[in-house]
Formats: C-alpha cells, sequence, structure tokens
C-alpha cells in the first residue's frame, strides 16, 4: 500500500561558500578538493526535487564566513511554530546560530528560545509524534535535553551516541513516518542502553546495514511517502518500498565531504500558522 505524502516546508541554505578548511568531524578532511559548482549543483537538484514534490523551500542567506552553513538543519529546531534556537559544539559554527535567529525573527516567528545548552538543531534533535529523540555524545549537551523538553513539552528521550562517524542523531536514525512513530536507524551507532531503548520503542524500526549507514543512507528525508536519500544506500530502497515508500536516490557526493548529505541540508520548520516563509532575504 502506497503511503500519503504531506506538505512540509523545508529551511535550506545553498553551499555558495562550501569548502572543507577544518575537520570536525571523520568525514572532513581537508586535503580533499570540493568541487564547488558540482556541489552546488547537487544541492539545487535536491531542492527542485522537494518543490517538484509540493514542499515550500525556504532559503537562508549564505555567508563567506561560514562554509558549512549548508547544512541548514544544524540552525534550529521548529515544533509547531516555536523556534529553539542552536549552540554550537564548535567555534568554527558558532555564528550559523545569529543567522538562523535573525531568519526566523523577520519572518515573525515570536516563540523563539535562545538556548543555554549546546544544541545543534535537527542534527540531534529528531521529531515522532510522541517523541523528540535526541542525540548526545559528541555535539549535543544531555542538558540541551531537558531544555528542549521544557520549550516543546514533549518527551525527549536521549539516546548515546558512540561511533564518531555517527557523531549527529541524524547521520544514524531517521524518523520515516511522524505521525506513525515509524524510524529507520543503525544500531551499531548506539550505546547497548540505547539501542534497547530504541527497540523498546520502535519494534517495527527498519534497521539499517553498516554498509548503507556508512553511506550516510540514514541522514535522509522523508514526506510521510517519499524518502529521498543518498543513492549510495542501495541496501535501503528495497526495504523502505516494501513498506510503501518511494525511496528516492540524491547524489549529494561533494557535501558528503563535509560530512553531510540530504537531511543536514534540511531544516523542517514545522508550524501551523502561516507565515511569511517565502520573503527571501
Ligand atoms: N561539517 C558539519 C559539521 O561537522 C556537517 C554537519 C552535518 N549536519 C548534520 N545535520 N548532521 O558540523
Amino acid at each position: 500500500m502506497p503511503r500519503d505524502a504531506s506538505p512540509r516546508r523545508y529551511l535550506m541554505c545553498p553551499p555558495a561558500h562550501f569548502r572543507v578548511t577544518y575537520s570536525i568531524n571523520p568525514w572532513m578532511d581537508p586535503s580533499k578538493p570540493v568541487d564547488l559548482p558540482l556541489a552546488l549543483a547537487q544541492w539545487e537538484v535536491l531542492r527542485d526535487r522537494y518543490r517538484a514534490l509540493g514542499h515550500t523551500v525556504s532559503l537562508l542567506e549564505p555567508r563567506p564566513d561560514l562554509p558549512d552553513m549548508v547544512f541548514a538543519a544544524n540552525g534550529a529546531t521548529v515544533i509547531d511554530g516555536r523556534v529553539l534556537g542552536a549552540r554550537f559544539a564548535h567555534p568554527e559554527r558558532t555564528r550559523e546560530a545569529e543567522a538562523h535567529l535573525a531568519w526566523f525573527r523577520a519572518r515573525g516567528f515570536t516563540e523563539i528560545h535562545e538556548p543555554a545548552h549546546i544544541n545543534e538543531g535537527e542534527g540531534d534533535f529528531a521529531v515522532t509524534g510522541s517523541y523528540i529523540l535526541a542525540g548526545r555524545g559528541f555535539r549535543s549537551s544531555p542538558l540541551s535535553h531537558d531544555e528542549a523538553q521544557e520549550f516543546f513539552g514533549r518527551p525527549v528521550i536521549g539516546l548515546d551516541l558512540v561511533d564518531p562517524r555517527y557523531y549527529h542523531l541524524d547521520t544514524a536514525l531517521c524518523v520515516l513516518d511522524d505521525a506513525a512513530d515509524e524510524v529507520m536507524y543503525y544500531p551499531g551507532a548506539f550505546s547497548r542502553g540505547s539501542r534497547a531503548v530504541l527497540a523498546r520503542l520502535f519494534p517495527d524500526a527498519l534497521i539499517a546495514e553498516e554498509t548503507d549507514a556508512g553511506a550516510l543512507g540514514l541522514n535522509a528525508v522523508s514526506d510521510g511517502r517519499h524518502v529521498l536519500l543518498p543513492q549510495a544506500a542501495a541496501g535501503l530502497f528495497a526495504p523502505l518500498r516494501r513498506r510503501g515508500y518511494e525511496p528516492i536516490a540524491m547524489d549529494l557526493g561533494e557535501l558528503l565531504k563535509g560530512g553531510g548529505s540530504v537531511k543536514c541540508c534540511t531544516q523542517e520548520l514545522r508550524q501551523e500558522q502561516e507565515l511569511d516563509v517565502r520573503r527571501e532575504l
């Protein structure tokens, strides 16, 4: 049975100034050249695909001094129109947080919380119908989990990430159907206790193999029906189809050099009211 997609709003930032000049995760090797025109072209295919699927994509102005800004998922978390800002773990990315906050303020969002504790937005927060799943271990502070729970009024489930290749929750887990609490994840990225928590909360989860997780296959975005994911994660396509999803292969090979793929480039704006998200800066 095919599933139903629901229209989404996404915030993205073109990789106009993307480069790998520092290394804050094991994927980043500053000695490997980045093909910037190719990175832009790959990113545009993703943006255009969202729009072709009927989703709204708003854009954040890229800043020349912030080469990782293309990874827009890390800049904030928005649920019910409430915006939890980010606080980055590494100084190289600190100023991205204020760019995101300015964007939300300029568009009339009023429920905005500037965090006291380190959280890297949707890099470590994943939203299902029942919970906010929250990664910790490499970037976001466990204290940010309480902060998110208090601000959003939703139960936050802390999950310990143990493998540096999966330094953000969104590299190891993807929400496929938020209403139905359906996820896919790679158990090897989590501590033993967190694996048991995931198995208890999501007994029917799609379990990814290491080869697909290692291609950042879980760094995917689902609208409830279409699942956009890195093309190299070939082993995930058939299991997704068997569950009624429509996998869509994306090539973001240049952005992978920064340690990110589809989801990292995509922040979801979960809001009920119609705000002026279409207006470009
Ligand atoms: N180079 C970026 C960093 O290490 C990549 C962030 C990827 N984003 C994500 N949502 N996992 O911070």
